[in-house]
């Protein structure tokens, strides 16, 4: 079966060859098969954001391979690697245009990585049937609400429409950075369902970076803990299943002969 992302020994530099320079990922092993929804956690500056800026082309590599569904993509252009990759950042004013309303936000989604727009009379009514019974999936009411500019809406709305966005055409790979984080605890709740639910029905392999280590142990069926670029911990299946947050804080500590002393990891 082929992967739906495999990383070959990845690495990431900045300011490489100054006195500044970091070494921020060092060599990257990383194989996910179609499906998998991976937990990613890790103290600050692990280089969580790092990795998921390289996988979608934001950080040109530096060194090493990335394949998606198969396909060498490591050196192709965000743009070119937008059809195969949908994107959820922690702000949720990034992810939507204000000024357009929900139909025409979406609309735009459902335009990505198609040369044309040339809707007829007929297709623009199945497309707005179609993207109500996918409004309706969020169950926030929003199925009504299409020609409500999005900026009115709330931020965990606006952010149940851009997790939608970023999978209406069905994504090889779906990137998640804390896109939860600026949610209030209940709204986040919300958004994390929803996001496991979107997962699971359209099967997407799903990289999920979050601060909040009870969610990484309750969502997903994999969890990675990076630290200072490399993968320390990777539990999939039952034994991710039974580890508790005082045993991940175990498991670091064995593996990296340290505490984690990420504030934001231990208070959430
Ligand atoms: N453009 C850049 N130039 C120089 N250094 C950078 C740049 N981007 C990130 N870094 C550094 O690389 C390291 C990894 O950063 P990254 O953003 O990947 O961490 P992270 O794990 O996402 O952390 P956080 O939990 O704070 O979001 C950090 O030390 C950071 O300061
Ligand atoms: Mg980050």
């Amino acid at each position: 079966m082929t992967n739906a992302l495999e990383l070959r020994k990845l690495h990431q530099f900045f300011n490489q060859g100054t006195v500044n320079e970091r070494h921020v990922l060092k060599g990257i092993d990383l194989k996910l098969a179609p499906g998998e929804f991976v937990a990613v956690i890790g103290g600050n500056g692990a280089g969580k954001s790092t990795l998921l800026n390289s996988i979608a082309g934001s950080l040109p590599v530096d060194q090493g391979q990335i394949k998606i569904e198969g396909e060498d993509v490591t050196y192709e252009t965000v743009a070119k690697r937008a059809r195969l990759i949908g994107r959820v950042f922690q702000d949720p004013q990034m992810g939507t245009a204000p000024l357009l309303t929900v139909e025409e936000n979406l609309s735009l989604a459902l335009l990505r990585g198609q040369k044309r727009n040339c809707w007829s009379f007929g297709v623009k009514k199945k497309q707005r049937q179609f993207l109500q019974e996918q409004l309706a999936l969020l169950n926030l009411g929003l199925e009504d609400r299409l020609s409500a500019e999005i900026g009115l809406l709330s931020g965990g709305q606006r952010q149940a429409i851009t997790l939608l966005m970023a999978t209406l055409q069905n994504p090889a790979l779906l990137l998640l950075d804390e896109h939860t984080a600026a949610l209030d605890p209940q709204t986040s709740q919300i958004v994390m369902t929803l996001t496991a639910q979107l997962v699971a029905e359209k099967q997407l392999t799903t990289l999920m970076i979050t601060h909040n280590m009870a969610d990484a142990l309750k969502f997903g069926n994999r969890l990675i803990m990076l630290d200072q670029g490399q993968i320390a911990i990777d539990v999939a299946g039952a034994e991710k299943a039974q580890l508790t947050v005082p045993d991940l804080l175990a498991l670091f500590k064995h593996k990296s002969g340290q505490d984690l002393t990420d504030d934001r990891v231990l208070l959430s």
